[in-house]
């Protein structure tokens, strides 16, 4: 088998021991035509809809990440049919709304917060009873922000103490709808909420202050349920109405914005690059990087804009620029909001101050990223400070020292922006454990390192 991504997932995805890496100076540019992995976003709500509806769903695409094989593996354990067809292509016969049946076992949600908290939603309104858990990461996170909303359908819930992993999940027997507005900006407790909604009869309602992704409603239209979503300034009520009758549809999985970002800042910051990303997805929901790259000086020219699966893609062509700092508001953060340790690697390189803000948000993700992010950029002789949720990072007018350890916290995207610095810093930089990569972005060394003409800047 030659994806070790899948080779870990058919041993039964016990995880692998910490594989340490480092990033030195490449000795050119980087340059050439890549693609990155499809959207993890997408590709989970993909297996999703797909189990949930009736027929059977064609994916192509499929980011074959742990965290996705993670949903892959609990949509079966749901009875769904999941097989792998091809590389990225995928085969969901589905069981249609109500139909899941009673999991025999836990159900393991690995490193995956999006995994766990839309499951727990589909869970919610139907009659059966699951416990749900996930590795270190994932136990420390915060569930409550969905099961206290999804309580509102009848189900039940019993956690660790703080709403911790793991989960018991009493289904409701006969679903209610919910009308609920979501206290934080989270795409994942909309959808939590939206999913739980389809089984259950009447409209559904979520109100956002802010807007967050929206490929669940997207993806619900695509396979044929009612939403509507109404538009007020930054806040947005969506309505669904329940009990539709999903139909199987085909999805195309665009490449993914965040893991896109990685390439693209490795590529500014790397002189004498020109990298071209192609099919990259380009929702203006998820953009917020893109935008304050080129307010910091970046040309990042779009190709060939098309629209795939319902969803805006295109060619992104970038190439090596000094940088500015810059502001970056709060209410851009939930279209960025797992962008931000790139870009503070790129604030390193950038000449004056950029200041992030409004950053509460990323103290809950796959580790402390507010703190761990400023704690990266503190080893590599940067200067960072944190103030309130604010992120502020006076930039070296150019490469940064570099030569740090870097404690990636089971945290993949840190690990990735970590490799990045080390590829633009004047000294290597090493992080302890560059497993986590494989929840995301498999692969991720060896296509820098392809970029970089072979010449291995990543390595153990
Ligand atoms: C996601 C939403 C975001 C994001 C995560 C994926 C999703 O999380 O950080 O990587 O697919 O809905 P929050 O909803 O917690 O902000």
């Amino acid at each position: 088998m030659s994806n070790p991504v899948i080779a870990w997932y058919a041993r039964g995805m016990h995880s692998s021991a910490p594989r340490p890496l480092s990033a030195g100076r490449p000795s050119r540019g980087l340059t050439g035509t890549i693609q990155v992995p499809g959207d993890k976003s997408i590709s989970h709500r993909a297996l999703m809809f797909g189990a949930l509806a009736v027929g059977e769903t064609r994916i192509c695409g499929l980011l074959e990440g742990e965290d996705v094989l993670r949903t892959a593996a609990a949509m079966r354990a749901l009875g769904a049919e999941v097989t792998q067809e091809g590389p990225g292509a995928w085969r969901v016969a589905g069981r249609g709304i109500g139909g899941l049946v009673e999991p025999e076992d836990v159900l393991d949600m690995g490193n995956s917060g999006t995994a766990a908290r839309l499951l727990a939603g589909i869970v919610a309104s139907h009659d059966l009873f699951a416990v749900m858990t996930g590795d270190a990461s994932l136990r420390r996170r915060p569930m409550r922000r969905v099961t206290e909303p999804l309580a509102l359908c009848g189900a039940r819930f019993s956690s660790r103490g703080g709403g911790r992993l793991p989960l018991a999940i009493e289904g409701a027997r006969e679903a209610l709808p919910i009308e609920y507005s979501v206290p934080v900006p989270s795409a994942q407790v909309k959808s939590a909420i939206l999913l739980c909604g389809l089984n259950a009869p009447g409209l559904t309602v979520v109100h956002e202050r802010e807007a967050t992704r929206d490929h669940s409603e997207n993806m619900l239209r695509h396979f044929g349920a009612e939403v509507h979503v109404a538009v007020d300034g930054h806040a947005r009520t969506i309505t669904l109405r329940g009990q539709p009758e999903l139909r199987a549809a085909d999805v195309v999985v665009p490449g993914d914005p965040s893991s896109a970002a990685f390439p693209i800042v490795a590529a500014l910051l790397v002189p004498g690059s020109e990298v071209c990303i192609e099919g990259v997805g380009l929702n203006p929901l998820r953009t917020g990087l893109f935008t304050t790259l080129r307010e910091m000086g970046a040309v990042l020219e779009v190709r060939n804009p098309r629209t795939e699966g319902g969803e805006p893609v295109g060619d992104l062509v970038v190439r090596s620029t000094g940088l500015r700092g810059v502001e970056v508001p709060p209410e851009r953060a939930p279209s960025m909001i797992d962008e931000y340790p790139v870009l503070a690697v790129a604030a390193a390189c950038a000449s004056g101050v950029t200041r992030m803000r409004g950053l509460k948000e990323l103290r809950v993700k796959e580790s402390d990223r507010l703190s761990a992010t400023a704690a990266l950029l503190e080893a590599n002789g940067a200067r960072v400070e944190i103030d309130g949720d604010d992120l502020i990072v006076t930039g070296n007018g150019g490469p940064p020292p570099g030569g740090g350890l870097v404690v990636t916290h089971m945290d993949h995207r840190l690990a990735m922006s970590a490799l990045v610095m080390g590829l633009a810093a004047a000294k290597p930089v090493r992080v302890d454990d560059a497993a986590f990569i494989d929840t995301s972005f498999p692969g991720f060394s060896a296509l820098l390192n392809r970029l970089a003409g072979n010449g291995l800047p990543i390595s153990a």
